[in-house]
């Protein structure tokens, strides 16, 4: 009887190794194919040919095309997903899901085969957009500007100010790279509580 459980009991403990082992193997798959994934549905390629408005109407724009993220002095270009995507894999899953939802679904609601079509809603996605970076703190504008010193004592005054009072960088560079929208009056509100200029 004895010789029996302990037998169990090396049966038993041979079966949960391998299936830690397995588990431990199939998440890795799983966090690499996330990587994957994410990475794929991150490049310019994807943002912007994945859907008809985008290539329309944001990525073939000559606003956006001359625009100094896109057509700089040395060549390095922000990508859509440079500025739209936090960095590090579970945020980025996160953005992808959330965001690919709501536009995957606003592709079924609604008809952008014209241009007065995709300007009406327009503004309402460059709100959402700017109000994200308001709560991020413009996170994914910092993983390239780290310290900025303008070159104009105008734009250095300001950034003294911006860092005393806690501005970020949406705050006063919206307009960046696409076709102008007006600051809604909320936004606008929300960068003068923080800040007091
Ligand atoms: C992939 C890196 C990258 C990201 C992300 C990025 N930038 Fe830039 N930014 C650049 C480069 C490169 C230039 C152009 C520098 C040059 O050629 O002189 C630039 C230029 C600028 C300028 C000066 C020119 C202008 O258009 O007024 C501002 C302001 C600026 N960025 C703000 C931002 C803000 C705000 C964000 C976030 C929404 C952001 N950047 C995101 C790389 C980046
Ligand atoms: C209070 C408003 C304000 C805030 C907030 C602010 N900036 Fe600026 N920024 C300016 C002004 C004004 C200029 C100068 C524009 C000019 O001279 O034409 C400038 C210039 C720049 C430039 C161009 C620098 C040059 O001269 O080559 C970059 C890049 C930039 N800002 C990035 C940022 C980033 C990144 C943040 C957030 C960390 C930020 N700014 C926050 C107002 C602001
Ligand atoms: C340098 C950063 C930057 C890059 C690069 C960038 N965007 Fe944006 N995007 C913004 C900001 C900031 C807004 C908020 C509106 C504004 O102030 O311009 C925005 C707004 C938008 C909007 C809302 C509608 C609008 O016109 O405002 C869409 C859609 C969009 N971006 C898609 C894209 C796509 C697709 C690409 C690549 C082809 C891209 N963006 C590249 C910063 C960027």
């Amino acid at each position: 009887m004895v010789w029996r459980r302990k037998s169990i009991f090396k049966v038993f403990k041979y079966i949960f190794s391998i299936s830690v082992i397995m588990g431990v193997l199939v998440g890795m798959l799983f966090i690499l194919a996330l990587e994957k994934v994410d990475q794929l549905t991150s490049t310019d390629n994807f943002c912007s040919n994945s859907c008809h408005p985008m290539t329309r109407f944001v990525a073939n724009e000559s606003i956006f095309i001359q625009s100094s993220h896109r057509a700089t002095s040395s060549g390095v270009q922000a990508s859509c997903a440079d500025c739209h995507i936090p960095k590090g894999l579970l945020p980025a899953t996160w953005a992808h899901i959330t965001d690919g939802t709501r536009d995957l679904w606003s592709l079924l609601v609604n008809d952008f085969s014209s241009e007065e079509q995709w300007n009406a809603a327009r503004p309402e996605m460059a709100y959402r957009v700017r109000d994200w970076l308001l709560d991020n703190d413009s996170h994914t504008c910092r993983n390239c500007h780290v310290a900025v010193k303008p070159s104009r004592e105008r734009g250095q005054r300001q950034h003294e100010l911006a860092e005393r009072n806690s501005v970020t960088c949406i705050g006063c560079h919206f307009n960046l790279v696409h076709d102008e929208v007006e600051p809604r009056e909320s936004f606008l509100k929300r960068v003068e509580i923080n800040n007091k200029l």
